[in-house]
This record gives structure tokens, sequence and C-alpha cells, in this order.
């Protein structure tokens, strides 16, 4: 499994991608709402940061608008994934996209027949949303084991990437369900560096260390 950084933000992808594991981005409005610069603006830096896919999500809720807004996205850099969300209308851009071959990421999946139906209609990513589903008491994790099993099941090459992930046990379990990438925030991928374990070892060396020099 790969890991995505779930941000707009420019200094956090710079944190992310000096780590040395970042293999993209995801944004969506709501976290470009928080930045204080123009969508477009922001995406040619990340873009110019960031050699993996940037996932850019369109607002028009019908089709034309949506390959409109889409193609000015991707004319910003050749790593940009158009984020379409899952809605007939996004279906149609989707497929629309794919004939392009422009690289689109079906976000907001709530269940397994809409992942199948995204990746029918051409879908490079899925973005089944874990965090959502656990806090209205279903089993987020639950459904990525289902997208990945269907998947492979029919040999759909479609990738998952598992989203709305909000702790460290997100993460292993996205992994070990089948999910190719994690788009995490930031937080949540230096949460993953720490083990109370890691930091009382170190400090021992240390401690081990100046005793003796
Ligand atoms: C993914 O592409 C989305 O941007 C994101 O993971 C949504 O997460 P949230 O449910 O924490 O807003």
């Amino acid at each position: 499994m790969k890991f995505f950084v779930d941000t707009a933000n420019i200094e956090e992808i710079r944190e992310a991608n000096a780590l040395g594991v970042l293999a993209g981005v995801t944004t969506n409005p709501s976290l470009v709402a928080k930045e204080n610069i123009s969508f477009h603006d922001r995406l040619k830096e990340i873009t110019n940061e960031v050699d993996g896919s940037v996932s850019a999500e369109v607002i028009s809720e019908d089709a034309e608008g949506m390959v409109n807004e889409g193609k000015d996205l991707a004319a910003i850099a050749p790593n940009i994934t158009v984020k379409v969300p899952m809605t007939l209308e996004g279906l149609k851009a989707v497929k629309q996209f794919s004939e392009m071959n422009i690289k689109t990421n079906v976000t907001l999946i709530f269940s397994a027949n809409q992942a199948l139906l995204a990746a029918r209609a051409g879908a490079t990513y899925v973005s089944p949303f874990i965090g959502r589903l656990d806090d209205i008491g279903q089993d987020g994790m639950n459904l990525v084991s289902q997208i990945a099993e269907i998947f492979d099941l029919h040999g759909i090459e479609t990738e998952i990437i598992a989203a709305s992930v909000r702790h460290p046990v997100h993460v292993t379990d996205a992994a070990s369900h089948g999910a190719h990438i994690a788009t995490v925030p930031l937080k949540v991928l230096k949460q993953l560096v720490k083990h109370p374990l890691t930091d009382a070892g170190i400090e021992k060396f240390l401690a081990d260390w100046k005793k003796q020099n």
C-alpha cells in the first residue's frame, strides 16, 4: 500500500514529501477553502513539489461542467487526477475523462456498488471514506475489503484509495484489507512513525553511549 497525503496545505505537503514515502496528494473543496490562495495557483505549487498523482476536485454538478472544469485542471500539470463525486453525472464525466486519457478519482464512495460502477465507467481510483462510515456506526474497513475482493475477482485495475482516514489503526487495517493507497492527514502520517518503545530504546542507547564516552 502506498501513501498519499490528504491536504491542500503546501507546507504540510513539503513536510510529508521530505519523509520519502509520499506517492501522491489528495485535496477536496473543504481542504482548499482553508487555504488563502487560488486553487489553480496552489495546484501549480503542489505539482511542482510532488511527482505522483495530485487529486483536484471539480465542483460542477453536471457532467458537462465537470468535464470543462476537469480539462482545465488537467492542463495544469500531467500528474493532475480529476476528482469527481459519485453521482450519475459524475459517472458520465468519468467515462469522458477516461476517453481523453485524463485520470480520475471517484470520491465519496460509501458502497461496493458505487465503487464497481465508478470502475466500470473508467475510474483510475475510487475513494471509499472509512472514517465517515465509522462515524455513522458502520464498518468503513469492511467496505474496503468488499471492494478489494470484487475488484480482484473481476480483474478490475482501478486502484482503491482508503480515504477519510482518522488514525493509525485505519492505516494498518486499510493495508491488510487490500487498499492500494491510503490518503492520510499529515498528523496521522507522523503518528505512524511513533512508538513508545522506539523512543525508550533511543533514550537507553544514548544514555549507555554517554556513560562510556
Ligand atoms: C479524500 O480524498 C478526502 O479528501 C478525505 O479523506 C476526506 O476525509 P474527512 O472525512 O476526514 O473529511
